[in-house]
């Protein structure tokens, strides 16, 4: 156990008298972020550190979850014991899980306040390996201004997005607008291209990659339609850049007021609507639009979640933070601030988190009817699955192969990676 000799004699006794520990511990947490995380996360952890005299510095990580899933494995594999406490993305439970504290007996306590299903897909072979602090489920966000202004209703399939966004660019460029463009989203090669393509595949009735069962079912139709419809989108109403967009990207370009419409998650509102945003009180959500051959919108499940490593020399003080980064009051000031969607159903009757974030309630609905990605299936080959997933859309979008063509390719390789059984 590191122990930490506090300077002054009443903070050590006020510190031992909050944490009941003969010492204070100095812990880290591991974090990749968008948008303003890691001031809230800062915050947080100040008050964590008043309350308990224990000390926590935070690591920063690139923003894309697929580079901190590489660097996280390394540290994991090499049994890191610099780092207490990992924020983990919905999907790496199945992975990582041996890597990481079994929490079951220290959060029975506080367990029940959150949704069973987040609970579930962070428990793996009966052993909870982390606590939620939010949970994600992206929408369309779009221009209210600039669909009044040129007479169109926001968008329910993806074929009359599209149109919208051809239309409303067109004019404003004919106005002199001239750096406008009609959607924006993530089509960089990374984890955040198989949440955007797997909602188009399952909104057009083209199934989730991997079924629930083990089946491989990405090759057929419905999918190659719908990614060979999201071509179409490629530098025409998409600047070209878009194939390397991640969240931020798409951000940076929307709330400058550069784009109609733009698929993101619900972080991206509270920053939206920021004193420094072009597109304050100009904008609204919506679900994510339908595919031609489908009959219902999809949004793929997120959400991050903190876990214990299990070579962390701290981990009694590592438990006491997750839990309270998982709180529910912890949870509510992060709705507030950053409207991230809490795990906890109670915070979507708040009725201060309502009144600061009315767009929290009516996000539940999108949240609650999310397609989970096949991370549970696929097991510890959820990464590789993806990684195949997205590099064959890419492909596509960038005009290597047609749709079909590369499905067909990624089937082969799906069947190799799973053999006899994943
Ligand atoms: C969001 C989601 C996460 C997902 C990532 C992809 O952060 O919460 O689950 O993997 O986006 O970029």
């Amino acid at each position: 156990m590191r122990l930490r000799t506090r300077t002054g004699l009443l903070t050590l006794v006020l510190a031992g008298l909050v944490s009941g520990a003969a010492g204070a511990a100095e812990l880290s947490i591991v974090s990749g972020a968008v948008g303003r995380d890691i001031d809230e996360l800062r915050k947080h952890l100040d008050w964590f550190e008043e309350r308990t005299g224990h000390t926590v510095s935070i690591v920063t990580m690139p923003a894309s979850t697929s580079d901190q899933f590489g660097q996280y494995r390394l540290w994991l594999s090499a049994q890191n014991p610099d780092i207490d406490v990992y924020r983990t993305d919905v999907i790496w439970a199945p992975q990582l899980a041996s890597h990481f504290v079994d929490l079951t007996e220290h959060v029975q306590d506080v367990v029940g306040e959150h949704f069973p299903a987040i609970i579930e897909s962070q428990t793996v072979d009966g052993k909870i390996v982390a606590l939620p602090m939010f949970t994600d489920a992206p929408a369309l966000y779009y221009r209210t201004d600039l669909l009044e202004k040129h007479g169109f209703e926001p968008p329910t399939t993806w074929v009359g997005m599209a149109e919208t966004a051809q239309a409303v660019m067109e004019a404003e460029r004919a106005e002199g607008n001239a750096e406008i463009w009609g959607f924006v989203w993530q089509g960089s090669a990374y984890e955040g291209l198989t949440c955007n393509a797997l909602e188009w595949v399952k909104s057009n009735g083209g199934g989730q990659i991997v079924e629930p069962d083990g089946e491989i079912s990405i090759n057929n139709e419905n999918a190659a339609e719908a990614i060979d419809l999201a071509r179409t989108w490629v530098d025409t109403i998409s600047p070209p850049g878009v194939l390397g967009y991640k969240e931020e990207e798409a951000r940076g370009v929307w709330q400058v007021g550069n784009s109609v419409f733009m698929r993101n998650w619900p972080y991206a509102y509270a920053l939206s609507n920021g004193d420094d945003s072009a597109v304050k009180d100009k904008f609204a959500v919506v679900p994510l639009p339908i595919g031609p051959s489908g009959d219902r919108s999809a949004a793929t499940l997120g959400g991050w979640n903190l876990a214990v490593s299990a070579y962390s020399p701290d981990q009694e003080a590592a438990i006491e933070l997750v839990k309270f980064l998982a709180s529910a009051e912890v949870q509510k000031d992060r709705a507030i601030e950053t409207t991230r969607l809490p795990t906890i159903p109670a915070l979507y009757e708040d009725a201060e988190v309502a009144e600061a974030q009315p767009v929290i309630p009516l996000w539940l609905d999108i949240f609650l009817n999310a397609v989970p990605r096949p991370s549970a299936p696929t097991k510890a080959n959820y990464n590789q699955v993806s990684q195949e997933f997205w590099t064959a859309v890419h492909n596509t979008l960038s005009g290597t192969g047609d749709a079909a063509t590369n499905l067909a390719e990624l089937e082969r390789n799906l069947k190799r990676i799973r053999r006899s059984g994943w």
